[in-house]
């Protein structure tokens, strides 16, 4: 997956507007080490070290690395997978919005925080939860299939648990999961129907491999059409979030 730190940042600013309230769960302290699991743009990174907390972002994607290291110079940024990362010096709390689902190898990516955290440190994240996008998906699935890309429409690039299933994970791992939450959460795509294109274009490339411009465009058209019945409340086009919030504790 290639991001675009410009087009990421200007219409889907929501990522990490919505972020705001997962960061309260954080509860941060003045001094503790924090790291900011899949930082995009920095930008709730940034609010971390607001809170007075030595933060650390990391991201799978230099694009978003160098972006973020470009307006936010003070704070330490380092390009690094999910699934595979370490650090000598653990950290009080690891913070992650939005990314989780973009990381298949779930139970590599679980353990690597628990064996970044300090004992009694925290694990707070929201990611897609089931059934997340679920119309958009569909809709794309099924317009690929008729337009003859059978196997571009099976392309799962996004894992979306269940609570059960990933709050399982994370015990089998030795976290005790203090909280948890799968809920809904319409959102509010930017320019209104053209935003389903914009999304499918920023997050689902993997879909539309090889097809060329022309026939995308109609292909997102169609798509559109077919999720508009449900998205389109009154001129305001709300796509079918499902998030999944948690807050683990490495047992001691
Ligand atoms: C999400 O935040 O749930 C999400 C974002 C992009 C693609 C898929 C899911």
């Amino acid at each position: 997956m290639k991001w675009n730190a410009e087009l990421y940042d200007d219409k889907h600013a929501f990522v990490f507007q919505y972020g705001e309230s997962v960061l309260e769960l954080l509860e941060v302290k003045p001094g503790e080490r924090i790291l900011d699991l899949g930082c995009g743009t920095g930008h709730l990174t940034q609010e971390i070290q607001n809170h007075g907390a030595e933060v650390t972002g990391i991201d799978a994607s230099a694009d978003m690395i160098a972006k973020a290291k470009e307006s936010y110079p003070r704070v330490t940024f380092i390009v690094a997978d999910a699934a595979d990362f370490h650090f000598d010096e653990p950290f009080d709390a690891i913070f992650s919005n939005a990314v989780l689902h973009w990381v298949h190898k779930a139970d590599d990516a679980i353990k690597c925080v628990y064996d970044s955290l300090k004992p009694g440190g925290r694990f707070v994240a929201e990611m897609g939860g089931k059934g997340n996008n679920a119309l958009i998906l569909a809709a794309t699935q099924q317009v690929l299939e008729k337009h003859g890309y059978p196997q571009l429409a099976v392309k799962k690039p996004w894992y979306f648990p269940s609570l059960g299933e990933y709050t399982s994970k994370l015990e089998k791992a030795g976290f005790r999961v203090t909280s948890a939450y799968h809920f809904d959460r319409p959102t509010l795509l930017q320019d209104g129907r053209a935003g389903v294109a914009k999304w499918l274009n920023m997050f689902g490339d993997a879909f539309f491999e090889g097809i060329d411009e022309t026939e995308k465009e109609q292909i997102l058209a169609e798509i559109s059409d077919l999720v508009e019945p449900h998205y389109n409340k009154n001129g305001d086009w709300y796509a079918d979030y499902v998030r999944l919030r948690f807050v683990a504790v490495k047992e001691n």
